[in-house]
């Protein structure tokens, strides 16, 4: 097989941390005998404050040929924010309707949690997070701005499709890697998280064709419901109780973040943009940490990870398992996941990577 990747290495550390995750990819599609072409895209911060644009519509169309983007991080100090955000990440999102985030909450054995008591036996789900609607469509709008009569509203939109696009997606998700699916438990469970006793409108909707969907399609995987504020304090006491998760875009973006650290961070955490019909972006979940940029110092396993599923994403199993089991050798090296304290460079961990996977 023969790919072409889009590769947006962004600001911050972003550019060090994918050249990491592309070493991996070279040393992935060796072992595994496929071969890719990269086209660098130079979006971000540096690109905005230079030329005012953040990403053409011309660019939009190119991103569509590829078979997957491969981003960094997106951000810089010199740029109010949400401008890059919005015009650069939320707009490839929306643009290339990639309407599922996928953010599996792993933790790697070896990895330090913050959770007392927890380890990589309980610490093992996946949210699916709603990625196109909600409270990100930016309807809504100031009236009276500057008075005392001014008036904010931003509203939370969803329509039947979405919602049932992403229910099925999640459903399906759980039952080929649900706990049952990899052998963990009894049952592919998957556990919508929402907020129906306040949000009732939102979660009429929501509830009904998770029921519906549940019933007439997915029988075999077992359905839970729990409040969104309920589930932050069961992530952190009860980890374990969970598998797929499905959440609407907003309380995905903050429950997800909550996972990460619980997972060691965000120099591990990865996720996907996904479009199952189209062209997924994944991307380490990090940020662009001005504070590490150009030290070497950052760590590289989150875009490691995100190269990881970018390679199941395109099938390429064998491969991708191979950098999920150099990324375990990697950690049991370095002494922390923390930038700076890792006892090695950001260079040196991605080595430590290629070479695992160079031996096959
Ligand atoms: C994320 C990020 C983005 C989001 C920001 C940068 C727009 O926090 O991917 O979780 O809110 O979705
Ligand atoms: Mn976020």
């Amino acid at each position: 097989m023969s790919y072409s990747i889009a590769v947006i290495p962004g600001d911050g550390t972003g550019p060090e941390v994918v050249n990491e995750g592309l070493k991996v990819l070279t040393a992935a599609a060796v072992q595994a005998g496929f071969t890719y072409e990269l086209n660098r895209y130079d979006f971000g911060g540096e690109r905005y404050l230079r030329t005012g644009e953040t990403l053409p519509d011309s660019a939009v169309e190119e991103l569509k040929q590829h078979n997957a983007i491969l981003l960094g991080a997106i951000g810089h100090p010199d740029v109010p924010p949400g401008v890059l955000e919005q015009g650069v990440l939320l707009k490839i999102r929306f643009a290339l309707d990639q309407y599922i985030n996928l953010r599996p909450v792993r933790l790697i054995s070896g990895v330090e949690t913050p959770i007392k008591g927890k380890g990589p036996k309980e610490i093992d789900y996946c949210v699916v997070r709603e990625n196109s609607g909600g409270m990100y469509t930016g309807m809504g709008g100031n009236s009276r701005p500057g008075t005392k009569d001014e008036v904010a509203i931003q509203e939370m939109v969803y329509t039947y499709d979405q919602v049932a696009r992403c229910l099925r997606f999640a459903f399906d998700y759980a039952r080929k890697h649900g706990k049952k699916a990899r052998g963990l438990g009894p049952d592919n469970t998957l556990a919508l998280i929402g907020k129906s006793n306040v949000l009732t409108h939102m979660y009429k909707l929501w509830n009904r064709v998770f029921a519906e969907i549940g019933d007439q399609e997915f029988p075999d995987v077992k359905r839970e419901y729990y409040h969104v504020d309920a589930t932050c304090l069961y992530m952190v006491v009860s980890p374990e109780m969970f598998d797929v998760m499905v959440v609407e875009n907003m309380f995905g973006d903050i429950i997800t973040d909550l996972g990460a650290i619980t997972q060691g961070g965000l120099g591990v955490a990865a996720g996907g943009n996904i479009n199952p019909d189209g062209v997924s972006m994944f991307e380490p979940i990090g940020g662009t940490a001005p504070m590490w940029t150009g030290k070497n110092a950052i760590n590289p396993l989150a875009a490691i990870g995100a190269v990881q599923m970018m390679l199941e994403y395109l099938g390429e199993i064998e491969a991708a398992s191979l950098v999920e089991k150099g990324i375990a050798h990697a950690v049991s090296k370095m002494k922390s996941m923390t930038a700076n304290e890792m006892g090695m460079g950001t260079d040196a961990v991605g080595d430590l990577v290629a070479e695992f996977v160079a031996k096959g």
